[in-house]
């Protein structure tokens, strides 16, 4: 019977991880996959973890099942980390998921058992497993305006005007800071603007948090969330702890659904069940237990904190290095805007043959819309990256 199948596309950024392991040259510069990366090209296993880890493996003394929702201890650790007091708890349903991605799907799914004919409005460009798993449900796909290809910051016209096309039934995804894949993000003001039009549209915003941290600090990456989340009547959250806690194998991410009223939330927390149990049933533990560990301790949680701020800040350096060199060597501000941009990518704003070209002729390898992982670099690559880019006429 499977001889019926057709082969499917494989995923662009993770093709290129086999790509980069099979280049034999030995300065290669891995720009891809969304994965941090040191300056000595390790992703490690933040203290923090490493030390609740140990306690865990000490003190567990059962592997029994969870609930569908996951430990309600990760819920609410989670709820806190991402919405601070913007919501009353109890109006939030939440329920633990296989990373950030599982998070995205549970929600595209509950969103399709709820309005079968819900149009998805998505940012264009956004990260292209969104796409793809929306293609996947057979569900309508909108793009709306965002990055401004001269300027590489956001086309913030275009995108209000897109969204007023929305309405109700409608779902917006919105990438909640750190955008992926182009690392341009709405200032305040626009967020506000961008809540007004929700308002009028009546269209329910879904926000994909999974960089918090890594752009301008936890509170201010949750900033725009918190904010959406307060003025709406009911969105839905995915976030994941992949990247802020580095447990990107441990698939750890959480489904969020905050609703108007403590009745919709009883109604929202059995769907999210619901639908964990039709896809996977009980959520992985080993990650979220970890976290709730990290954030439920003071002492770890600050460890936590103060490495996550040195990646950020790590991070920022490089952008600003990076800025600063190519200024040097363009001898013009073009580039400015890699200082602006926040998070983990940057979206350089060239074509693919250019993208191939630095493959091909300096061995950087970066997703073919031009989407750089900043923190593929170290103070060491970033003058050779900037010399590439000069070198192949970017
Ligand atoms: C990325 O965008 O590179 C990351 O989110 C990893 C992934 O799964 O694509």
């Amino acid at each position: 019977m499977f001889e019926t199948l057709q082969a499917q596309p494989a995923d662009k950024i993770l093709a290129l991880v086999q790509m980069y392991r099979e280049d034999p040259r030995e300065m290669k510069i891995d720009l891809g996959v969304g994965v941090y990366k040191d300056a000595t090209g390790l992703t490690p296993v933040m203290r923090a973890v490493k030390t609740a880890e140990r306690q865990l493996w000490e003190t567990q003394d059962s592997k029994v099942y969870t609930g569908l929702a996951g430990d309600p201890a990760f819920g609410d650790a989670l709820v806190d980390l991402v919405l601070g007091d913007a919501v009353s708890r109890d109006t939030v349903a939440a329920a633990a998921t296989p990373g950030g991605t599982g998070a995205v799907r549970q929600a595209f799914e509950m969103i399709q058992m709820a309005r079968p004919d819900a149009r998805v409005f998505v940012s264009d460009p956004t990260w292209p497993n969104h796409l793809s798993i929306l293609n996947y449900l057979g569900m309508e796909i909108v793009p709306y305006r965002y990055f401004d290809a001269e300027t590489r910051g956001v086309d913030f016209n275009g995108l209000i005007e897109d969204l007023k096309t929305a309405r109700a039934g409608d779902v917006v995804l919105f990438h909640g800071c750190c955008h992926n894949p182009t690392g341009a993000n709405l200032n305040p003001t626009e967020w506000d603007a961008v809540i007004d039009v929700l308002l009028q549209t009546g269209a329910t915003p879904m926000i994909d948090i999974a960089y918090q941290g890594f752009g301008d600090g936890l509170d201010e990456d949750a900033a725009a969330t918190r904010k959406l989340a307060a003025a709406v009547p009911e969105c839905l959250i995915a976030a994941s702890c992949s990247k802020n806690f580095g447990i990107y194998r441990e698939r750890t991410g959480i489904l969020m659904a905050v609703s108007a009223d403590t009745l919709a939330t009883g109604l929202n927390q059995s769907t999210l069940a619901f639908l964990n149990r039709q896809n996977f049933s009980f959520p992985p533990d080993h990650g979220a237990r970890v976290v709730t560990m990290i954030l439920k301790d003071d002492a770890l949680r600050a460890d936590w904190q103060a490495e996550l701020e040195e990646v950020r800040t790590g991070m920022l350096g490089l952008r600003t290095q990076l800025a600063g060199e190519l200024q040097r060597l363009s001898g013009s501000d073009r580039f400015g805007f890699l200082a602006q941009h926040r998070g983990m990518f940057s979206r350089l704003g060239t074509t693919p043959e250019l993208v191939e070209k630095l493959r091909k002729d300096h061995a950087i390898y970066m997703v073919g819309d031009s989407r750089m992982n900043i923190a593929g670099l170290n103070p060491q690559t970033v003058p050779v990256l900037a010399q590439a880019i000069i070198d192949a006429g970017i």
